[in-house]
This record gives structure tokens, sequence and C-alpha cells, in this order.
């Protein structure tokens, strides 16, 4: 049987689910693609550090070269976090002809458009669909489902931390600093959440999720983006007396011939398919012209969940291999859109 060899870089809390679900699916794997997949080297940042995961058999090396140049191994997962130094060393795979996996949301909306260029000239893939909805496998369902309609909007609520704070304020009557601090506590905001509160983890998937359901790139300028820093307990109250609940919603749509991108909280109808997602989970709501609304409900990070996207990437990547079509772009679909600047 063939294997399949990767490489890993970070083994932080998705590394450690990637090590883990691979180990734990081999044999489904070998029944339903026909090859093994070895893990063979992860790169980190301290070597000495001690692992929660079994890593009998893999390489543990601080030197991305150790990745870089293996010929062997064909497929690179990036999940380090971060733009840098993630975006050189996802360019260097690329440039040596690896299929490279990534979850790096921030890298993606920032400089994704150079990325894909540089994956279909070196005739390799680079796919993510982890970097959005952490486990609602969205990104390829929307590339593959939507093909024969027409996507009108996608709204929804991709940032599990500001999900889960304003759940905790609204039903456990925390303040806001408590909610936020069990947030941290529980894993799910970023080493800086920041990003979470402030709403820019929910535009850059956005843009990513406007890239898919548009054919187009949203430069993140051109998002409206307000957090949830300033939702208090009494606009919580008053949302409840008059039969509403504040979500952190983003929002993609087309007005006329244009589309328009935004992440604000929002007033949401109880009764709404997104007023009932709860604590830390993600929904996004897709409408299509002949479809209607669909919703996708689920986990939006954590170990498992997230690793399972991106083993969806790696068995997509291998068939590729198998069928030698790699280098085409994860999202085929591409469209010149007016974007509206949504700050004006
Ligand atoms: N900090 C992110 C969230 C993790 O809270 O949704 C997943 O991208």
């Amino acid at each position: 049987v063939k294997i399949i060899k990767l490489g890993v870089i970070g083994l932080g809390t998705v590394g450690s689910g990637i090590v883990r679900i691979i180990q734990k699916n081999q044999q489904k794997i070998r029944e339903t693609r026909g090859c093994c997949i070895q893990v063979k080297t992860i790169v980190v940042a301290d070597r000495t550090k001690k692992r929660k995961v079994d890593l009998r058999g893999i390489k543990l090396t601080d030197q991305i070269n150790d990745l870089l140049y293996d010929n062997e191994i064909q497929i690179a997962i990036e999940v380090m976090g971060t733009i840098q130094p993630a975006q050189t060393y996802i360019e260097a795979l690329l440039k040596n002809g690896k299929n490279v996996i990534t979850a790096n949301k921030d890298l993606l909306a920032t400089n994704g458009s150079h990325l894909i260029k540089c994956a279909q000239q070196n005739h390799v893939n680079l796919s993510y669909e982890a970097s959005v909805a952490g486990g609602i496998p969205i990104l390829r369902t929307i590339s593959n489902s939507f093909t024969a309609d027409q996507i009108i909007e996608v709204s929804g609520i991709v940032n599990g931390t500001s999900n889960y704070i304003l759940t905790q304020m609204t039903e456990n009557h925390s303040t806001y600093r408590e909610a936020l601090h069990n947030a941290q506590a529980l894993g799910l905001a970023e080493h800086d959440p920041t990003n979470d509160v402030s709403g820019k983890d929910s535009a850059y998937k956005m843009a990513i999720l406007a890239e898919f359901a548009f054919g187009t790139t949203v430069p993140l300028e051109k998002i409206a983006v307000s957090g949830i820093e300033q939702v208090t307990k009494n606009d919580i109250l008053q949302a409840q007396k008059y039969g509403y609940t504040i979500k952190l919603i983003g929002q993609a749509k087309i007005l006329e011939d244009s589309l328009s991108v935004s992440v604000q909280p929002m007033f949401v109808k109880k009764g709404h398919p997104l007023a009932n997602i709860k604590d830390e989970n993600n929904a996004v709501l897709v409408t299509g012209a002949s479809v209607g609304e669909i919703l996708f409900y689920g986990a939006g990070a954590g170990e498992l969940p997230t690793a399972n996207s991106i083993l969806s990437d790696v068995i997509a990547t291998i068939k590729d291999i198998q069928l030698n079509i790699t280098g085409s772009k994860f999202n085929n679909f591409s469209r010149t859109t007016n974007i509206i600047d949504a700050n004006k």
C-alpha cells in the first residue's frame, strides 16, 4: 500500500488533534482511499516541551528545512497560526512543490490571493477548509453545492469566543469581563483575544467566505467591523424585552449588483435561525436564489473538529495527487464584483 507522508508545522491544540485523528482513522482512510497516511515530521518551536500525544515514529524538529527539503513529504500542514513566519514558510513550501493545508485565517484574509497564485504557478494545492468555522465543512460545500445556484447572502456567527461571551451575558448575567475570562480559560479565544472581541477575527472569516460564495476577493479595509466590547448588560436586557437577542453577525450580501460585507453586533429576533446559536458554537446561513436558506451549524473551534476539517483537505489533496490534478484553485469560481466600501 502506498504511504503518503505528511509534515506538520505546529503542535498545539490543532496539531495534536491531527496526530490523534490520523492514528484513530488509519484503517478507514486505507479502505476509502487505498493508501496510508503517515505524519513523518513535525516542526515545533520547542522540542523539549512535554506533549500529550503519542509521537512514536514521528520526527520532532525545530528546523523548517527538515520538512522543506524532504522529498518524501508531499503534503505540509501549517497550524502554527499568526502571519509570520507562517507566510514565509508556506510560500517556500509551495515553491518547493509541497501541497499545503492551513487553518490560518489571518494570513488567508490578508495575503490569500498571493499565496493562491503561488500554489497555482507551482502546480500544487493550497486548501484551508479549517480556516472558517473550524469543524463546519463550509468552504468545500459552498464550492461544490452551489455551482448551479446563485448565492445572494451568507451570514453567520463565525467567532466562538464572542458568541460565548454574549451567551454568558444573556443567560448567566455574567459581566463582559467574567465571560471573556471564562472564554480564555476554556481555550476558545486567540492567544491575544483582541481580534475575537473586536470583530476582526469574524471579518477575516467573512472575507474568506465571500471569496467562496461570490468568487471575489474582498479587501479587508472595505469591511465595516465593530465588535462586542461596547455591548452592555443593559443592551441585552432591552433586546430581550422586545423579543430579540444580541449576536455578533457577519454578513456578505448582494445589493443590486454590488457586494457588501460587514461584521457587527445585531438585534436578532427570537425564532430566527441565528438567534438560537449558543455558547461557542458557530453557524453559517447561506441563501441561494433557488434553494432558499440553508443553515450550517457546529463547533467553530477545538482540537478534533478543526483537525477533522484539515483531514478532509488531506483526503481531497490525496485524491488530486492520485489524479495528477493538483494546482487547481481550492475555490474554482472567479467573478469580478463591485465591492461596496461598507465603511462609507
Ligand atoms: N478564536 C476563534 C474563535 C477560534 O473564537 O472562533 C476559531 O477560529
